[in-house]
């Protein structure tokens, strides 16, 4: 038998300093079909291109050792898109898990999907599945792949299980405060993102983590994401050291 050797995440550039880093950064990967259209391409080469900025920006937070990357990959608002684009993405999901699950593995990149999964096509659900318990014990990445993914719908969700847990006295109405609510979100013991970043240049937040941004730094750029690699990135995190984050407070 042949053992492969360890694959490792390709390190080519020497790695920049920052003087602070975001723990959490958060994406919105907008953009993809103007890119394709910009060059005349169908929608689907726009998604196939993100999904190597994906792949770049996993390995620069791995670089950087960023604990935690949480990716918008598919809104619950998605699947008013053509059924064709929908399978065009769920295919590219499921491919991008096929071929990129044992470097994650290796690399200690934990693969979290957050979002109502039970309704996703059974091909790239299982994929999914298989892929969060395989490297659930990784620390070096928590990658949440956001998928199915709507704020609101989280917060509804959330609401009625802790309603169900009162009404089953599992827990007390006096016992809900902002831990406690957080806890029923799908992102139970993430913490918040400090950074959200955003191409394409829209200024929306599209129903993404509506309540782990409260105190988010927002940094958008025109750039669509299939061009959003380590330099944009790089220019994000530069930008963000130097932000005076006052949590509602005021300067010291
Ligand atoms: C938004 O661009 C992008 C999406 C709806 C899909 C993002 C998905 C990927 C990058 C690939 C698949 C993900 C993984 C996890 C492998 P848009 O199509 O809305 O662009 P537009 O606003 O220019 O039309």
């Amino acid at each position: 038998m042949v053992i492969s050797r360890k694959r490792r995440l390709k390190n080519s550039d020497s790695v920049k300093s920052f003087s602070k880093l975001p723990n959490h950064v958060a994406i919105i990967m907008d953009g993809n079909g103007r890119w394709a259209q910009t060059r005349g391409l169908p929608r689907a080469a726009g998604h196939r291109a993100g999904v190597e900025s994906l792949r770049v920006i996993v390995e620069t937070c791995c670089e950087l050792k960023i604990p935690f990357l949480t990716v918008y990959a598919f809104s619950t608002e998605n699947w008013r898109r053509p059924e064709e684009e929908v399978s065009i993405l769920m295919r590219l999901i499921v491919e991008y898990l096929r071929r990129e699950v044992d470097m994650l593995d290796e690399n200690g990149i934990r693969i979290n999907p957050i979002g109502k999964l039970d309704v996703l096509p059974e091909e790239p659900r299982k994929e999914l599945y298989a892929a969060a318990e395989r490297t659930e014990n990784n620390k070096q990445l928590m990658l949440n792949v956001a998928l199915n993914y709507g704020g609101r719908m989280e917060i509804v969700q959330a609401a009625q299980r802790l309603a169900t847990d009162v009404s089953e006295e599992i827990i007390k109405v006096d016992d809900i405060n902002e831990d406690l609510f957080a806890s029923y979100l799908y992102t139970k013991g993430v913490p918040d993102p400090d950074l959200l970043i955003r191409p394409s240049g829209e200024l929306r937040i599209s129903n993404f983590l509506l309540w782990q941004l409260a105190y988010a730094e927002f940094w958008v750029t025109d750039t669509y994401w299939p061009d959003f690699r380590k330099k944009e990135f790089h220019q994000a995190l530069e930008d963000f050291q130097n932000r005076e984050r006052r949590f509602g407070g005021i300067k010291n």
